[in-house]
């Protein structure tokens, strides 16, 4: 992503002699549930297999979390924030230094967690280590530094009382985190909530679980006191929803999908209205004005629809070219296209990776098809990439009317949606016309015509000339069916914070 550019179609921006390189051939030592700071079976004793997408191998077995164990999990987050207990009782800058320590941990074992990440996701080695690891390390010093800064107000009422706020944790946050980002979303998740004071039950993708227990390694060395963060690998319709719907769990954060997103919030309405915070879909415009830089243009535009094989909530799948434009955009978005390089995840000539499993590959060439069913035109890809994997080519598409399901559904995989637009009123309209708002883009020379476009987004973010550009300190969520709450920055303190008002009458009469 553009925050730490780094890494631009997979490819450093300045070669460098120090390029990490990855762990080959890694040895997982973590694969059981983590409560209370320790290790255990499952209560089932049923495991599950997590695989290299890449390969199709079987990476190994993982303990496979479900009610019972997280029952316990919950019961070992409780005791853990309860008043009196050690977390509680901590000064909070010390739950800043905590935070600070795991960031140290983490860079230390960068490479480490970069190649297990590489291996259960399928993502180039260079993007985990430079994009996906310096994302996890900015969110955990940001928030340390939040953890002696959340303070209440002292409200003007009148002179006899006395009133003020205090921000005390929620609770029990429970966690339901995707595959496509797996270790940022987990720091995403944890962090605000342990700067607040919270506690935390979470549970990561089936699809990728491993770099999650590694770093439960880490939060013990760190020093947490056990039971502040608890790991239930499993799978969702159990575990996620044992978490969702648990009477003993105060709030539920969860990133994926709509559908799923609609369940949780159901399953919390059911159960005891713990607060929710849904990060979903996108099907997010990205608007290229004539006057744009084009050549910018084209390359974010590109690096949003095919960063991380677009199995991104902010990707950039509904490209909208102005018509004096649109056929230079598309030929320079072809010739760029063909030059990403397909290959080994862990080679450092390879930006693009396969997809995460044959559900969601099945999914994307199932849209494709459509697309090509449906009138538009395929500019390059639409296959698979050879007779055996996960991977699938880049694909361009032209002409795409509003009306086709590439336009309409979020495909999450390479496939970049070209639209042409005349009038600056049309295309706001059209950019707005869809049930989700996550992230928007425009490119334009003319600062005003940006921020007028920028006012006129249904979107929780607006890029303009930059696509990505993601940072700790700035809100992250959706409109509209994209979502409920903010992630990151100040805003998230909100969602992890109960607010308290002590008002207090005064007796003594002085005048
Ligand atoms: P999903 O929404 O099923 O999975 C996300 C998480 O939710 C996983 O941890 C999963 O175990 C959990 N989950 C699934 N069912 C649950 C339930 N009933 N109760 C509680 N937790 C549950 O998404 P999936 O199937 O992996 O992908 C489907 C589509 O969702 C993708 O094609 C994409 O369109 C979208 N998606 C969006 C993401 C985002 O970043 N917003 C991330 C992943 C997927
Ligand atoms: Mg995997």
């Amino acid at each position: 992503m553009a925050e730490n550019g780094t890494i631009e179609n997979g490819q450093p921006e300045k070669a460098s002699p120090a390029l990490p390189h990855p762990i080959t051939h890694l040895e997982v030592k973590y694969t059981k549930i983590f409560i209370n700071n320790e290790w255990h079976p499952s209560e089932s004793g049923r495991k599950f297999a997590t695989y290299n997408p890449a390969t199709g191998a079987k990476i190994c077995d993982v303990e496979e979390a479900d009610k019972a164990d997280v029952d316990k999990a919950v019961e070992a987050a409780r005791a853990a924030g309860q008043r009196g207990s050690t977390w509680r009782k901590m000064d909070v800058s010390s739950r800043g230094q905590l935070l600070n320590k795991l960031a140290d941990l983490i860079d230390r074992d960068r490479v480490l967690l970069a190649s297990m990440e590489t291996m259960d996701t399928g993502k180039p080695f260079l993007q985990s280590f430079f994009v996906d690891l310096d994302g996890c390390i900015k969110t955990l010093r940001y928030y340390a530094g939040w953890a002696d800064k959340i303070h209440g107000k002292t409200m003007p009422v009148d002179d006899n009382f006395v009133c003020f706020t205090k921000h005390e944790p929620i609770g029990v946050c429970g966690a339901i985190i995707p595959w496509n980002f797996p270790l940022l979303m987990f720091m995403w998740k944890i962090a605000p909530a342990l700067c607040c004071g919270n506690t935390v039950v979470i549970k990561p993708a089936e699809q990728t679980p491993l770099t999650a227990l590694h770093t439960a390694a880490l939060i013990k060395e760190a020093g947490f006191p056990p039971g502040v963060v608890n790991i239930l690998p499993g799978f969702g319709p159990t575990a996620g929803a044992a978490i969702s719907n648990h009477m003993d769990i105060d709030k539920v954060a969860f990133t994926g999908s709509t559908d799923v997103g609609k369940l949780i919030k159901e399953a919390a309405a059911r159960s005891n209205l713990k607060r929710v915070t849904l990060e979903l879909g996108g099907k997010n415009p990205c608007i290229v004005y004539g006057d744009a830089d084009l050549q910018l243009a084209v390359q974010e535009a590109q690096h949003g629809a095919f960063f991380n094989q677009g199995q991104c909530c902010t990707a950039a799948s509904r490209v909208f070219v102005e018509e004096q434009v649109y056929e230079e955009f598309i030929k320079r978005s072809v010739e760029n296209a063909k030059k990403l390089v397909a290959g080994d995840p862990l080679d450092a000539r390879t930006s693009h990776g396969p997809q995460i499993d044959q559900k969601q590959f099945d999914k994307i060439m199932e849209l494709i098809e459509s697309g090509k069913r449906e009138g538009a035109k395929l500019e390059c890809g639409g296959c698979a990439i050879g007779d055996r994997g996960l991977f699938i080519q880049p694909t361009i598409f032209s002409g795409v009317k509003d009306h086709m399901r590439i336009a309409k559904e979020e495909i999450f995989g390479p496939v970049q949606c070209i639209f042409k637009f005349k009038s600056q009123e049309e295309v706001v309209k059209r950019a707005n016309s869809t049930e989700y708002g996550l992230a928007a883009a425009v490119f334009t020379r003319s600062m005003d015509r940006a921020l007028s476009v920028s006012s006129a987004l249904q979107s929780g973010t607006v890029w303009v000339n930059c696509y990505n550009a993601l940072h700790a300190q700035a809100p992250f969520g959706g409109y509209k069916m994209s979502g409920n709450g903010r992630e990151l920055g100040e805003y998230a303190l909100a969602e992890y914070s109960e607010v308290k008002a002590v008002t207090i009458k005064l007796t003594e009469k002085l005048y």
